[in-house]
Parts: structure tokens; sequence; C-alpha cells
């Protein structure tokens, strides 16, 4: 019988532990019997056959890698319909029966649409934004949240020093996980998150109250899909007249040696997507749920949203005050 061939690609935002997801893919792949293929540039590289079959040499030497050797892209031409019966034309031309896509919510969408057309599909949370319903982390986030602890820890220095409050706007797109989790490991005053919203005059108090029991420093840590930390740092200052500046940690937070954490997850996850395909399995996800490696329907993963944990939310505002 003629051996199985996969390919495998990373698409959209890259995050770090990418590098240990595609190890994962291609070592069980070979492990197990399989032709393991690399698509370059996600789903771009699909289209232009770009195109490269993985040795287990191919994956040496970069589960500490941030970033991904595969390269990611936003393919506009991959949203047509025409884009994609060509990334299944390459499919069919490079003996390609099944594929393993790592990466967020749009690409989970364009592998959604190639397994309608027929292609078999199974997709790999890796996103620093932990935005993904039915698993409890993406991969890169939890290198990400300890990026703005980090970040956290040397503002709050120069924050004390001067005495003044500091707005940290942190990714995550729509969601707020990454300020949630960074802002309570951080010991952040205030947590904004899109989910819940903000009153400037809650934040205000909160230094307020702070400054009044001889805390040096406040820092607020705001979700960029809140935006506005110009704005606030203004208002703060006009209302409490306490100095204020802001801090865009933007691309820092994808990059750098992804945690223990990350790289496990990877681990885990990219070995189980490929059992799936093996498996004959289709338009599923992998993912982590409630401690346990598990899969899903694909089309189920993207009607549900991300539940927001309104517990930690509490619990930040709570040790914070
Ligand atoms: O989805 C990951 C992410 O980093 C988001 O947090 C952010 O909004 C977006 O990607 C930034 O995209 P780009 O790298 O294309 O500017």
């Amino acid at each position: 019988m003629k051996k199985k061939t996969i390919g495998v690609l990373t698409s959209g935002g890259d995050s770090p532990g990418m590098n240990a997801a595609i190890r994962a893919v291609v070592r069980t792949g070979i492990f197990n019997g399989l032709t393991v293929l690399g698509v370059k540039k996600g789903y771009e590289g699909l289209i232009h056959g770009e195109i490269e079959e993985m040795q287990l040499s191919s994956v040496a030497d970069i589960i500490h890698r941030g970033g991904t050797m595969l390269q990611t892209a936003r393919s506009k031409e991959f949203m047509t319909e025409e884009g994609r019966q060509k990334a299944l034309n390459i499919m069919e031309v490079f003996g390609m029966q099944g594929l393993i896509i790592i990466g967020g919510d749009g690409s989970f969408r364009g592998a959604l649409e190639l397994a309608k057309l027929g292609a078999q599909v199974i997709g790999v949370p890796g996103t620093i934004d932990n935005d993904i319903a039915f698993t409890d982390y993406t991969i890169g986030f939890d290198t990400a949240i300890n990026t703005v602890v980090d970040a956290i820890g040397k503002i709050r220095d120069t924050t004390s020093s001067h005495n003044r409050a500091n707005i940290i706007e942190v990714m995550g797109r729509n969601s707020g996980d990454i300020s949630l989790y960074a802002g309570l490991a951080g010991g952040a005053e205030s947590i904004i998150v899109p989910e819940v919203g903000y009153d400037v005059d809650d934040v205000c108090k909160r230094i307020v109250q702070g400054r009044n029991r001889g805390k040096l420093h406040s820092i607020i840590i705001l979700a960029e899909g809140v935006g506005g930390a110009f704005e606030m740092a203004k208002t703060i200052e006009e209302k409490i007249g306490v100095e204020t500046r802001v801090t865009i940690l933007g691309h820092v937070q994808r990059g750098g040696s992804p945690t223990a954490f990350d790289r496990v997850l990877a681990s885990r996850l990219g070995a189980r997507a490929v059992e799936l395909l093996i498996n004959g399995r289709t338009a599923r996800m992998v993912g982590i749920y409630k401690n346990e490696i598990a899969d899903f329907d694909l089309e189920e993963v993207l009607k549900s949203r991300k539940e927001f944990s309104e517990e930690l939310y509490t619990l930040a505002r709570i040790l914070s005050i």
C-alpha cells in the first residue's frame, strides 16, 4: 500500500510554540510511516506550491525557537473560492491526503472551507490570543503572558521611582485573556478587558486609594480590543493629577523562546492531530479541555465563543484593591 502523505502549515499571526507543534507533527508522522510535507507561508504557500518533504532532521533544534520555521501569512487569495480551489488542486498534485493547520480563528475558518471541498483537515490552536473555544489554552498564550509579566515588573520599577501611573496596552484582538492573566500575575491595579469594559472613575479611584496607602506605582493593563490608551492617560491626569505614561507592548508579545508549558502543549496537540488524520478524521480541532487532550468538531468550535473567566476577573479585582 502506498504511504499516506500529509501536510502541515502555520497560518495567521505566529505564536511561540508553533515550531514545537511542527516538530511534533513531523516526528509523529514519520514514526507512523507517513510522508510529511511542510508548506511554507500558510495558505499562500499552499496555493503557490511552496512545499517540501520534511525529514526527522528538518525539525531538529527548533523546539526552543520562537516564530515558525515554515513562516506564515494572512492570505487574501485563499479567502476567495478560486483561491481555495487552487489550494485543493495543489494538494492533489502533491498527493497530500491530509493537512494540519496550526493557527487561530481565521485560519480555522479557511480550514473548514477546505474541508467542505473534500480535503481532510485538522486544526491545532496556535495564537497568543487564547480566544478559541474548547481549548483552555492556545499554543503561545503562556509565553506571551510571561513576556507581559516580565514587562510589568520592569515598568513597575520606573513607575515607582517617578511615582506615576502606567497604562500597558497588550495584544489579544477582541479577547481580554492576555490582559486578565498577565494583570493578575503581575499584580496590576486595574485590568481592562473588552468582555467587561471599564469606568474611568473606578480606575482613578483605585489609583488614589493605592496612593493613600503609600503605593508608589499604579499599573493599568489595557487590552487592545478596548483601545484608547492615550486618551485614558490624559483623562487620568486631568481628573486626579497623576502623571500617566503609556506603553504599547505590541509584537514583543509574539516572539521569544516558548515556555515549557507551551512546548509540552504544542507537542501533545501536534501528535494528536497526526493520530486523527491516521484515523481518517476530518474537520476536527485538537485542544486541551479541562486538562485533557481532546478533539472537537471544527464547525462547532468556530460557532462557539470562548468563555471569559468572570471568576479570575473578580479575583484579580479583589486582590488588587
Ligand atoms: O492574533 C494575534 C495577534 O497578535 C493579535 O493579538 C493582534 O491583534 C494581531 O495578531 C496583530 O496582527 P499583525 O501581526 O498582522 O499586525
